[in-house]
């Protein structure tokens, strides 16, 4: 029987400057759900990519001096690089520039127009030009556009619309009625803010730039950034091309999406719209998150203020920089980066209570037992184990439900409060005491056979987090791939362990002396 599928998508990113860590966020999230999900065995897709055409990327080339093409090839490769560096599993990278992506959205904005959902008009109204927005006058904030607070002109053309009224019921249906859109809070605004007062047509076509895909029946129309950019997701697939063959397989209602709050209006009403127009299947969820905030407004390259995930990755080690962003990230707010907080963060939970749990146990069974503890834990139990036992027997199915909605954070702190415990374990049963008498042996070996068992179950349900540092935590468990499946992150009272002592997993950092660093080599 063909396995269960599961497609995750982030957004596709403009390629007009570098990325940074607000773009790791989204891509090492769905990374974390991707691995997470071949683990428990599905035929997982994922895919990112970059949004390369539009104005703005026309300006980004100019202002660089180079050829527009030239100038998305060479920031493409740098996204590609970063997620290389950040470990990130995706299955296709998809450009828009692709020529199975141009062709594909021309014939999709066909298609639309032949159902008489796309038709020509006069657009009139406010527009952002850094945005690329249309705005109408209601929609400002102080007059300004409402999503970036810059200034908005006067914009009147001819321009091609698609009708949004005929599916206003069911994405207002789908929002309220279904768990679709995480987190919940989104809903209101979406429905409130433009559904309630009306949808309006969505213009769909531009005439004012050249760097886009043409519309195929009107000369001098490009396809505006919304149709080509979200398509996307189906184009990568094979829908109406030759070039993939995947469509059939992974477009199936087990889809999941990931974006940050800025553009949940554009996933959750226009692009439920244009699939409802070309009466497919609808995504399963669209999770939207936070922003990385950094003093206090969000990192952009508009405001200049990213951080760079390559000195991070670096300097802390790429796993360390992963769990702090997935960590720290809260389900239905934004996070304020700082060195200091990340810095505390690693010192905190990975140095201190996973690394020196594992650590310590390992050094006390080799050296109490010579590194093997063979055969569980025969009649030595004691109610005092019992809270550890339940907890990490338990674990797995909390992070399932937790990936499920998708909430990372709160799934890593399941872990980890299991790992504060296995600590709070040692501090109650004193293996240093027991190991004193030779009658209370046995006692000692279930004792440490049961921290065994815990980080084994711990260290294989963060792999998906930190895919490059759990192996380490195995080499040094003495276990291998086939003990580390998703059927096997389970208790088990029967196993034998040979333990091996390595390398401290997350070094400690002196946190003073790290910032002090980052603040010179900013000078
Ligand atoms: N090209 C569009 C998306 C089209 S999807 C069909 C776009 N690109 S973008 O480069 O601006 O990327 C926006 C996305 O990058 C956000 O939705 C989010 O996933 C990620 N982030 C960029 N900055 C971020 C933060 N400061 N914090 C969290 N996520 C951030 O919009």
């Amino acid at each position: 029987m063909d396995k269960n599928t599961f497609y995750i998508t982030t957004p596709i990113y403009y390629p007009s400057g570098n990325p940074h860590i607000g773009h790791c966020y989204t891509t090492v999230a769905c990374d974390t759900i991707a691995r997470y999900k071949r683990w428990q065995g599905y035929d997982v897709m994922f895919s990112t990519g970059t949004d390369e055409h539009g104005m703005k990327i026309e300006e980004s080339a100019k202002k660089a001096g180079m050829d527009t093409q030239a100038y998305v090839d060479e920031i493409a490769e740098r996204f590609k690089k970063l997620w290389e560096f950040m470990n990130i599993s995706y299955d296709r990278y998809i450009r828009t520039t692709d020529d199975y992506h141009k062709s594909a959205v021309q014939n999709i904005f066909v298609k639309l127009h032949d159902k008489g959902y796309i038709y020509k008009g006069e657009y009139v109204g406010k527009y952002c030009v850094p945005d690329e927005s249309f705005w109408t006058t209601s929609q400002l904030v102080d007059g300004k556009c409402p999503d970036c607070g810059r200034e908005v002109i006067d914009a009147k053309e001819e321009a091609y619309f698609m009708r949004m009224e005929p599916f206003a019921k069911r994405i207002e249906q789908l929002l309220t009625e279904t768990d679709f859109l995480q987190p919940q809070t989104r809903v209101h605004e979406m429905v409130n803010n433009f559904i309630k007062p009306g949808l309006e047509d969505l213009c769909v076509s531009r005439t004012t730039f050249k760097w886009g895909v043409p519309v195929p029946f009107d000369e001098g129309h490009v396809v505006y950034v919304w149709i080509d950019a979200l398509t996307n997701y189906i184009t990568l697939l094979g829908y109406e091309n030759d070039t993939f063959n995947d469509f059939e397989k992974f477009w199936n209602g087990s889809v999941v999406q990931m974006t940050a709050k800025e553009i949940v209006r554009f996933h959750s009403i226009i692009w439920i719209a244009i699939l409802m127009a070309l009466e497919l299947p609808l995504p399963k969820r669209l999770y939207s998150h936070g922003w990385i905030n950094f003093g206090g407004k969000k990192m952009g390259k508009s405001t200049g203020n990213v951080i760079d995930p390559f000195i991070l990755g670096e300097r802390f080690g790429v796993d360390s920089v992963r769990y702090q962003i997935l960590r720290d990230m809260p389900f239905n707010g934004d996070m304020d980066f700082s060195n200091k907080l990340m810095l505390t963060r690693i010192n905190t939970d990975l140095a201190n209570d996973l690394g020196n749990l594992v650590s310590r146990t390992v050094a006390m069974v080799i050296k109490y037992f010579d590194g093997t503890l063979p055969n569980g834990t025969p009649g030595c139990a004691s109610p005092t184990d019992d809270e550890l036992i339940t907890m990490a027997g338990a674990l797995r199915e909390k992070v399932d439900s937790f990936i499920e909605i998708p909430q990372l954070s709160q799934a890593l702190s399941e872990i980890f409060t299991v790992i504060g415990r296995a600590n709070k374990y040692i501090d109650e049963t004193t293996p240093w005491i027991l190991a004193k008498e030779e009658s209370d042996k046995p006692r000692l070996a279930c004792v440490l056979y049961n921290l065994l068992e815990t980080i084994r179950i711990c260290s294989s349900l963060l792999t998906a987090f930190m895919p490059s540092t759990m192996p380490k935590v195995f080499e040094q468990l003495g276990v291998t791939e086939a003990d580390v499946t998703y059927e096997k992150a389970v208790w088990d009272s029967n196993r034998s362990y040979s333990v091996v002592k390595g390398d401290i997993i997350f070094p400690r950092f002196d946190i003073e002396k790290e910032l002090e660093e980052l603040n010179n080599d900013n000078d």
